[in-house]
């Protein structure tokens, strides 16, 4: 059935984290209207309250009032617990937030989150002095802030999360001095963006950032964009399904973000692009329509950052292309929600794809006519689920797919959004 429309996705989940979590370090009050409606932005939201910030719905948007570090004396137990849920954004950053706020914070996660790794980010933030421990490199994690100290650090991974907490812990240097990030590629760039709006003193030169102690201030209102990578998973779906053509409307159209139209272009799509508005970030529509077969891509590691959350969406893409693609260099997929690359390698794989992991690459060999198993299992991760849900409906079949309420952690509507599309 082919997909055909337009439709605005959910506020950009990255962007959303960041409006929150970075209303602890600024004064002013804000109006923020698209904030997304998912169950990680939700933790984020709760985390603030946890720390005493304040925000109210309104019929608008959600008002947010600046903490401006004013954190609250702890409680009884010495310590304030901050129940991150499966938000690995919520997580990172926020370690980087309370490293510089005195007090004892507790930062945990749920069964998922408590598996991923943590001391990427708890180190450099011991190096800028602050006390973090994990529990063997994984969460809980324990942030006893204070002081902390500027610092020049080399990212040892293409993390944006990490970048982003180091950046925030920068911004609460008690010695003046300017804070250094140098990446190993690109990724990702709305805390630098964003600390920019809000008044705060950052520079960007190539791959190395600087940013500097500061407050920031509030806009009165920020519209979020709509969030590329759920986009990501209808916009695909027409790149490989005859007849299709879906328009996206206020995305994010970031070159951090938007790595898979590329990808889809040189694939064979047909994917054009308008922007609408470049403050803080290019926002505008994303049109893709089906023209063809797909045929196979190389995708080099130094784009992978860009579409490191649509790599199991391009990769269903590259199952039913002519050819080989190989996705290089995508070691980070295995410390996502799930060890993705063996998710994507199962899951297609139950499908009948031909696909396997070299080293670090993952390679898809296409086409494939797809066999149907009883049921598929998206081991409870939302972008396997919905890249899941597309593969059934590129396959014209419907079979269970088991833990696909994970979808809610970014896109609590595309159940209904899919349905809109398929009626066209
Ligand atoms: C995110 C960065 C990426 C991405 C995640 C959101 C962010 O994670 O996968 O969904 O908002 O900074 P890493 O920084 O761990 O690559």
């Amino acid at each position: 059935m082919p997909l055909r429309g337009r439709f605005t996705p959910p506020g950009d989940k990255s962007v959303s984290h960041r409006l929150i979590l970075l209303s602890l370090l600024a004064k002013g009050e804000m109006l923020v209207r698209g904030l997304s409606d998912c169950e990680d932005v939700a933790s984020s939201l709760k985390c603030f309250r946890a720390l005493g910030g304040k925000a109210t719905e309104e019929q608008d948007g959600l008002r947010v009032t600046g903490l401006d570090r004013n954190f609250p004396p702890m409680p009884e137990s010495g310590e304030i617990d901050l129940e991150c849920e499966n938000s690995g954004t919520t997580m990172r950053l926020l370690a980087g937030i309370l490293a510089g706020a005195p007090g004892r914070y507790v930062l945990t996660g749920d069964a998922q989150l408590s598996r991923r790794p943590m001391e990427r980010v708890a180190e450099p933030l011991r190096l800028m002095g602050a006390k973090v421990s994990t529990m063997a490199g994984k969460p809980p994690m324990v942030v006893e802030g204070g002081k902390v100290n500027s610092s020049e650090y080399a990212l040892k991974d293409a993390s944006a999360q990490v970048k982003g907490a180091v950046l925030l812990a920068g911004l609460s240097a008690s010695d003046g001095g300017p804070t250094v990030v140098l990446e190993r590629a690109s990724t990702r760039a709305h805390t630098e963006r964003l600390v920019d709006f809000f008044k705060g003193r950052v520079s960007v030169d190539g791959l190395r950032i600087s940013i500097w102690p500061g407050t920031l201030v509030l806009k009165d209102t920020f519209l979020a964009p709509a969030d590329p990578s759920s986009a990501a998973f209808f916009l695909t779906g027409a790149a490989i399904i005859p007849d299709s053509k879906v328009t996206a409307e206020n995305i994010l159209l970031s070159p951090g973000r938007i790595g898979f139209l590329r990808v889809l272009d040189r694939m064979g799509a047909n994917v054009s692009i308008t922007l609408t508005s470049d403050t803080p970030e290019p926002v505008g529509e994303a049109t893709v329509e089906y023209a063809g077969p797909l045929k196979g891509a190389e995708i080099a590691p130094e784009e992978v950052p860009s579409l490191i959350d649509e790599v199991p969406v391009l990769a269903l893409a590259a199952t039913r292309a002519e050819g080989r693609t190989v996705f290089r260099k995508v070691d980070e997929l295995r410390i996502k929600e799930t060890d993705r690359l063996m998710s994507i390698r199962h899951q297609l794989g139950a499908l009948g794809a031909r696909i396997k992991i070299e080293g670090d690459d993952l390679v898809v060999e296409g086409p494939t006519s797809f066999i149907m198993p009883e049921s598929l299992d998206s081991g409870s991760d939302h972008r396997l689920a919905m890249t899941l849900s597309l593969a059934l409906l590129a396959a014209k079949r419907n079979v269970p797919i088991l833990g696909s309420g994970s979808i809610s952690v970014s896109y609590p509507g595309f159940g209904a959004q899919l349905e809109a599309l398929c009626r066209g």
